[in-house]
């Protein structure tokens, strides 16, 4: 199948665009990545693909109905994978509007393009397309210390501008479905961690401010406990629902790796005790530093993932304890990438200025 894929120089996009080019896999012809390059896209983090003659990068903005319509045609589009978003919650604080445009606006208009694509083609390439939606958890709201982790039949309870905007994506997605008939599939992930991502989020931001002697900025009391799922059992997660996922069907998927914050800052500061030992021999633990909460923080996000698992046999593969630390080590084998973007594409904004 020829793939679009949306937000590919993204941190999860990246890391399923390498996935799906690694190999000689005789069912992907063509990969077309359409990112627009927003201060978390990244083409560096695609540098190794640009050789492969099945990879087509092409930079635009998916709310861009004539650039998509061009492009599904142009390069006879069998699936589409959804990644592109904004997605950091701590900046849909600061400004939602971004959220809604890109995150609703544009995904109903990638809908739009794909439906009237998808009218035009031939059997059996009709009965054989694909529009896969990547969401995420947090559209479940949070969840009480004792309370059973979410499933796809739990109520949607956004708490964030950017869970309401991932929600109402959501529901878009839906409602192409049951109105249109489009061969649409959902996926609702937890946190995801590893190489590539983008160093706004927790596990890259205390890594790389343990390495600069820098605070490591914990919000409220830390408390507050996340699903860690690592990227590339998400990516492989993904491959497998666009394959032989139930059309129309939502597809929960976590790391089953429940995590207090500061319990997980701890431990990538004892990696790097082992790792990068500081230069006074001081624990990177003595640089965390409780700072003022994310307002509306949700306490808990857990997924309950017995639905992929009983229906296509996918279960995480990489425990939190050897995801952390390869995570970690790619983090300290990639300081040219992280410098980057912390002294140029991102210089003066947000990465930890809370504190
Ligand atoms: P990211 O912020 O690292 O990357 C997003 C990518 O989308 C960037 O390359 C950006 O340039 C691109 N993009 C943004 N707006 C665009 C637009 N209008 N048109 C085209 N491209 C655009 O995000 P990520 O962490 O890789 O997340 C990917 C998807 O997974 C998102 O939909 C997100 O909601 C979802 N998700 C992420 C997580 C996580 O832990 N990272 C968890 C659950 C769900
Ligand atoms: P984040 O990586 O922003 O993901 P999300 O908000 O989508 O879960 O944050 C993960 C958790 O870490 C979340 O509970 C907020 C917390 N956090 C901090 O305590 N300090 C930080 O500097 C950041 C960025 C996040």
């Amino acid at each position: 199948m020829n793939l679009l894929v949306t937000g590919g120089c993204g941190f999860i996009g990246s890391n399923f665009v390498r996935q799906r080019l690694a190999g000689s896999d005789p069912l992907l012809p063509k990969l077309v990545n359409l990112d627009k390059l927003t201060y978390a896209g990244n083409p560096a983090n695609l540098a190794d693909c640009t050789h492969d003659p099945r990879y087509v990068f092409v930079q635009g903005d998916i709310g861009d109905p004539a650039l998509v319509a061009r492009l599904l045609a142009e390069h006879a589009i069998d699936a589409i994978v959804n990644f592109a978003a904004e997605t950091h919650v701590d900046r849909s604080i600061d400004s939602p509007e971004p959220f809604v445009q890109t995150n609703v606006v544009g995904t109903l208009r990638l809908l739009n393009g794909a439906r009237q694509h998808w009218t035009k083609l031939p059997e059996p390439r009709k009965s054989a397309f694909r529009f896969l939606h990547v969401s995420t958890d947090e559209v479940y709201g949070t969840l009480a210390p004792d309370g059973a982790p979410w499933n796809e039949n739990c109520p949607y309870e956004p708490n964030s501008p950017y869970a309401a905007s991932k929600a109402a994506s959501d529901h878009l997605i839906r409602a192409f479905r049951h109105t249109y008939g489009l061969p649409t599939l959902t996926t609702n992930c937890s946190n995801n961690y590893g190489p590539y991502q983008f160093p706004e989020k927790l596990i890259p931001l205390v890594t790389l401010n343990a390495l600069d002697g820098k605070p490591l900025p914990v919000y409220g009391d830390g408390g507050q406990i996340r699903d860690w799922l690592y990227v590339e059992d998400h990516c492989t997660a993904i491959w497998l629902v666009l394959q032989r996922g139930r059309l129309g069907e939502t597809y929960n998927i976590g790391g089953l790796s429940e995590k207090r914050n500061l319990e997980l800052v701890k431990t990538i500061c004892a990696l790097l005790d082992r790792k990068a030992p500081r230069a006074d021999g001081s624990p990177h633990a003595a640089l965390i530093t409780f700072v003022q909460d994310r307002p509306g923080h949700d306490r808990r996000y857990a997924i309950d993932c017995a639905k992929i698992q009983r229906e296509l046999g996918w279960a995480p593969r990489e425990s939190f304890a050897t995801g952390l630390e390869k995570t970690v080590d790619w983090y300290l084998a990639h300081l040219p990438w992280c410098r980057e973007i912390t002294e140029q594409r991102y210089a003066g904004e947000r990465l930890g200025t809370k504190v």
